[in-house]
This record gives C-alpha cells, sequence and structure tokens, in this order.
C-alpha cells in the first residue's frame, strides 16, 4: 500500500537527535532557539512562539487577541480540521461557521456577511491543503470592521499569496509540526506575528508572566529535527509541486473528477492533493484494494460536529461527501507516482 504521507529524514536529524542526547540537554536550548529564529525569519514575521501543537498554537493565539468570553465571537469556515474550531470554544468564545469556495479556503462574500451579522472580535482564514484563503479580500473587511485576522496555517508550511508566505499575512498566525505536515516534528506548533503587543500577549499566556500560564514547550529533539526538515522545506515542496502537476496532467480528463484549483498569485504547496468526484465512496473504497492509500479529509463539517451557529454552507456539506486525497509525499518515487496515475485511471473510468 502507499501510504497517503510518509515523511523523510537524513543523517542530519540523525545526527541531531544523537547530539542532543549525549550533551543532555534535552529542552530550552540551542536548538529550540534556532529553530523559532529560522522559522520566524523564513516566514517573514517579526516575533515567533514555540509550542507543542497547532491546536495549542491556535488556543494559545486566540488568548491573546482576548478570547475569553461567548461575546467574543470568532469566524471559522465549515471545512477545516476540528481542531479550527474547537480551539475557539476551549478559548471561551463562541464559532460563528461559514462555507468555503472552489480553492476549499474561506468564502469572503459569507465572510461580509457574518461580519456585519455577528460584529466578530476575529476571524480565522484557514489554508487549506496548503493554498492560501484570499487574503486581501479577508484583510480588507477585517480592517474596514476592527477584527482581528488569525490564520490557520497548520497545512501551509512555505505556501504564498502575492509573493508572501503564508503565516505573514495576517495579524496573528498558527503553525503545526504534527508527523504528516510539510515540516514535521512529531508533534509541535508556533505562533507568529509581527504586533509586539500580541506579541507580548502571547508571551504571558506561555512562559510564567502576569497571569497563570501553561507549559506548552518543545523538546530540543523536535527543534532539533524541525530545524533541518526547514532548511529541505523549499525543496520538498517543489518536489510535492512537480507530483501535483502530473497528477493534473494525467487526470485533466477523466470523467466526472475535480481537480485542485490553484488560484492566481497563489503558490500551492499541496500538503494534500485532493479530488472530488460524485461516486468519492466507491473510488475510494477501490483505490484502496489496488493498494493506494486514499482517505477523505474532511468527513465533517465544523458546524455539523461541533452544533455550532452557521450560515448556509452548502458547498462545504457537498465536499464532505465527494472529496478524497491521494498519495502526495516529496520521497514518492517516480514509479510510485505511476502506479498511482495508473490506479486512479483505472477506478474512476470504471465507475463512470
Ligand atoms: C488546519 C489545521 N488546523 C489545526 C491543526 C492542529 O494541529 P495539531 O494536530 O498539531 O494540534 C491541524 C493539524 O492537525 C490542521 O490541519
Amino acid at each position: 500500500m502507499i501510504p497517503i504521507t510518509k515523511p523523510q529524514f537524513s543523517r542530519e536529524e540523525e545526527q541531531t537527535v544523537l547530539e542532543i542526547i549525549r550533551i543532555g540537554q534535552l529542552t530550552r536550548g540551542k536548538w529550540t532557539l534556532k529553530f523559532k529564529e529560522n522559522f520566524r525569519d523564513y516566514i517573514g514575521a517579526a516575533y515567533c512562539h514555540t509550542v507543542c501543537s497547532g491546536t495549542a498554537a491556535l488556543y494559545i493565539a486566540l488568548k491573546a487577541i482576548g478570547v475569553n468570553s461567548k461575546e467574543d465571537k470568532v469566524i471559522v469556515p465549515a471545512f477545516s480540521f476540528m481542531a479550527t474550531i474547537d480551539a475557539v470554544i476551549l478559548a471561551g468564545g463562541t464559532p460563528i461557521v461559514i462555507d468555503i469556495n472552489e480553492t476549499y479556503t474561506m468564502n469572503t462574500a459569507q465572510l461580509i456577511e457574518a461580519i456585519e451579522k455577528y460584529s466578530p472580535k476575529a476571524v480565522i482564514p484557514v489554508h487549506l491543503y496548503g493554498q492560501t484563503a484570499d487574503m486581501d479580500k479577508i484583510n480588507q473587511v477585517c480592517k474596514d470592521n476592527n477584527v482581528i485576522v488569525l490564520e490557520d496555517a497548520a497545512q501551509a508550511h512555505g505556501a504564498e499569496y502575492k509573493g508572501k508566505k503564508a503565516g505573514d499575512l495576517g495579524d496573528i498566525s498558527a503553525f503545526s509540526f504534527y508527523a504528516s505536515k510539510n515540516l514535521p516534528m512529531g508533534e509541535g506548533g508556533a505562533i507568529l506575528t509581527s504586533n509586539p503587543k500580541l506579541d507580548e500577549a502571547i508571551s504571558n499566556w506561555i512562559e510564567f508572566g502576569d497571569h497563570p500560564a501553561l507549559n506548552l514547550r518543545i523538546t530540543e529533539f523536535q527543534a532539533g529535527v524541525g530545524y533541518w526538515q526547514l532548511q529541505k522545506l523549499d525543496e520538498n515542496n517543489e518536489k510535492r509541486r512537480r507530483i501535483a502537476q502530473i497528477y493534473n496532467r494525467e487526470f485533466a480528463d477523466l470523467p466526472g473528477l475535480i481537480l485542485p484549483h490553484e488560484a492566481e498569485g497563489r503558490k500551492h504547496v499541496y500538503h494534500l492533493y485532493t479530488l472530488r468526484h460524485p461516486k468519492r465512496d466507491e473510488i475510494l473504497e477501490r483505490l484502496i484494494e489496488e493498494g493506494v492509500g486514499a482517505r477523505v479529509y474532511y468527513e465533517y463539517t465544523l458546524h455539523q460536529l461541533r452544533n455550532a451557529e452557521h450560515l448556509d454552507c452548502e458547498f462545504a456539506e457537498l465536499c464532505t461527501k465527494e472529496v478524497f486525497s491521494i498519495p502526495i509525499y516529496p520521497a514518492l518515487t517516480d514509479d510510485e507516482i505511476d502506479f498511482v496515475v495508473s490506479k486512479v485511471k483505472k477506478v474512476v473510468n470504471e465507475v463512470s
């Protein structure tokens, strides 16, 4: 079975993990600092804080923004990993769920409607599958209405919008370094901002500051692995883009199949390569039988999952029934790519 994803490590990561064991500085050491500074500079933000997961990063970002009570509304897209909405609920706020568009990111027409109706404190655009949301429109409407923009960049390390990196497009951003991500550490996360007030608020939530705080630190092992993965991120993203190009070319004429759409001015880094087809369940079952590790991201919408207040999310609801993702990762060999291509062609043609 070709898995949906697989991390790839080399001698640098091995040697660094061994060095950390031998020296015995397991936390709060040089690798944590090195990773933090290098990731901050790579993204282009002024401040970076590492934490133990993407969920923790979203939660701390929301606390830093000042989301504390039910009156603090936060707009989220209907189609994302559950952490996007759970962080809002855990922070004490009220999530308001809106639909997505053909790029699987936030529907900006509905965002305007939701801001007028709910007067939210913050909006969380999710750069889903590796492609950024339409940030110019989102930033403009949020600025006009005094709403903070928190990017959920958990799936978008290295993705770009008009030449700027995801994570430096709003007021504050959250990343995940979970095992399957484009920059994997096993577990991990980061919060970035260029706003000194938000930076100070973040520090107060994760270091021992002026109110009770959580210990959400990463270890030196995670930071050491992350440092080397960061050095390879651009090269690995190019490999993902090349595979996506092959898939796009090979699948262009398959009946009923909708390919991922890279919007103009955006650089998609294909954390996931996601297709859509009305006969998704049948295709998924057949692909797995044929040895292709296809999976569904996501089988739920966030408003249905957490019974949240929402606008009409018809397209997201359709996506839960029609999307499926196929293997894409830098270590995929040409033979494996050919194998996936031939099986997808065979199965989609057969169900049509
Ligand atoms: C869009 C999105 N947001 C948030 C998270 C949460 O990250 P983590 O699993 O590191 O807590 C993830 C990934 O798992 C994600 O894909």
